[in-house]
């Protein structure tokens, strides 16, 4: 959902603004509860989860999620299943396949949290079997996910390549490790037509399903198969399969470039960044305070960001700490005026931020740490 410019005054209103620094990433506490109460309400079912941390990165939204019945979790790094496991988190999957250090950091996190049960994902005989060797060494054993390449190409085995076969009976058989069924990500299915949007989701479980039969008439039990992120989801949720896990991760602050992507969906925007002008360059020119070490560079220029109460804003520069706006409305903006920019995509901007403005029922009530933003934390 795009946001309008009576929600900009009513929603996305902070009565005391003055106290906050800029620029300064901020969370909108009531819109990302409707958010994930809105992601239970499409699951059918909290159980059925295990939404990405990625986007977040904090032990503040972790715990709200934990109350609200989401128990499983997903992660792309160390840092966001340590930060997960000292929120309380008991059931972590590291959706990356473990190489190089990552495999002793994998026994080092089973020895740290001997109680969270804790899985990653795998594509590739060598390195399962280093896996197994480093847990049969430190007397442990772990659980691990076939990662299937549904036609992403960014990591994973194709359903159709006979690889996956051999690949799925390593983690059978290898000592240390245990196969715990699949793992897909499938961007690729993340068209605006929602009718197209479907048809790719379904050809891409039927593809898992079918994989699924094959192992199983081995032996080989598939206890689950975790699926997707938010552009998939709300097709995956209505499948009603008991080994089928849903992972969406923007949904909790559902960025700019969705809103735009998935007018089906009524997720709304929760995260903006509070920048101010700081100077007027030229007559239909500010620049403001939103660099891209505030506001994620990674999409291309001029589509980085929003500010909904200036449709025609074109973003004509961006330095570390400078952004410049063209735009009509240059000449109602004087320099220490705010405003907010709704970044395009927010999972990147949280990992710019240290720490997030709580905004609740119009008032900036006070901050959360964004504690897994860094690369490591302990392990
Ligand atoms: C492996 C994996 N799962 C889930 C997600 C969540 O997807 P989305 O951000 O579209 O909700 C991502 C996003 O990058 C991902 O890489």
């Amino acid at each position: 959902m795009v946001i309008n410019a009576a929600a900009l005054e009513t929603v996305y209103a902070i009565s005391n603004v003055d106290e906050m620094i800029s620029p300064s990433m901020v969370v909108f506490k009531d819109v990302m509860l409707r958010n994930l109460d809105m992601m239970v309400r499409i699951a059918g079912d909290a159980s059925r989860l295990r939404p990405h941390c990625k986007t977040h990165k904090m032990a503040a939204v972790t715990e709200i999620e934990l109350s609200k019945g989401v128990v499983k979790h997903k992660a792309a790094t160390f840092a966001e299943c340590e930060m997960l496991a000292m929120a309380g988190v008991k059931d972590i999957l590291l959706s990356y396949n473990l190489v190089g250090p990552n495999i002793r950091r994998a026994v080092a996190f089973k020895q740290a949290f001997p109680n969270v049960k804790f899985m990653a994902t795998a594509d590739h005989i060598p390195a399962i079997k280093q896996l197994g060797e480093a847990m049969t060494a430190a007397g442990l054993k772990m659980e691990l996910l076939l990662d299937i390449n549904p036609g992403f190409n960014r990591t994973g085995i194709s359903p159709t390549n006979p690889h996956a076969m051999d690949t799925y009976r390593a983690l059978v058989e290898t000592p240390g490790v245990w196969a715990g069924g699949m793992h897909i990500y499938d961007a690729n299915n993340y068209q605006f037509d929602l009718e197209e949007r479907t048809a790719g989701v379904h050809a891409t479980w039927n593809a898992a399903k079918g994989l699924q039969e094959k192992f199983e008439t081995r032996g080989w039990p598939v206890p689950r198969i975790v699926c997707g992120g938010t552009g998939s989801f709300p097709v995956y949720a209505a499948i009603n399969d008991p080994v089928l896990e849903l992972s969406p991760g923007t949904t909790v602050f559902h960025d700019y470039s969705y809103a735009e992507m998935f007018p089906d969906m009524h997720f709304e925007p929760a995260v903006a960044v509070l920048t101010r002008v700081i100077s007027h360059p030229l007559p239909d020119r500010v620049t403001f305070d939103a660099g891209h070490k505030s506001i994620t560079p990674d999409l291309p220029m001029g589509n980085r960001l929003a500010f909904p109460d200036m449709p025609d804003a074109k973003q004509v520069l961006q330095n570390e700490e400078h952004l410049g706006i063209e735009t009509s409305h240059a000449a109602k903006l004087s320099p220490g005026d705010h405003r907010l920019a709704f970044p395009r995509h927010v999972c990147t901007t949280t990992s710019l931020h240290d720490w997030a403005y709580v905004v609740d029922g119009g008032h900036m009530v006070g901050r959360w740490t964004i504690s897994s933003r860094t690369r490591e934390i302990t392990i």
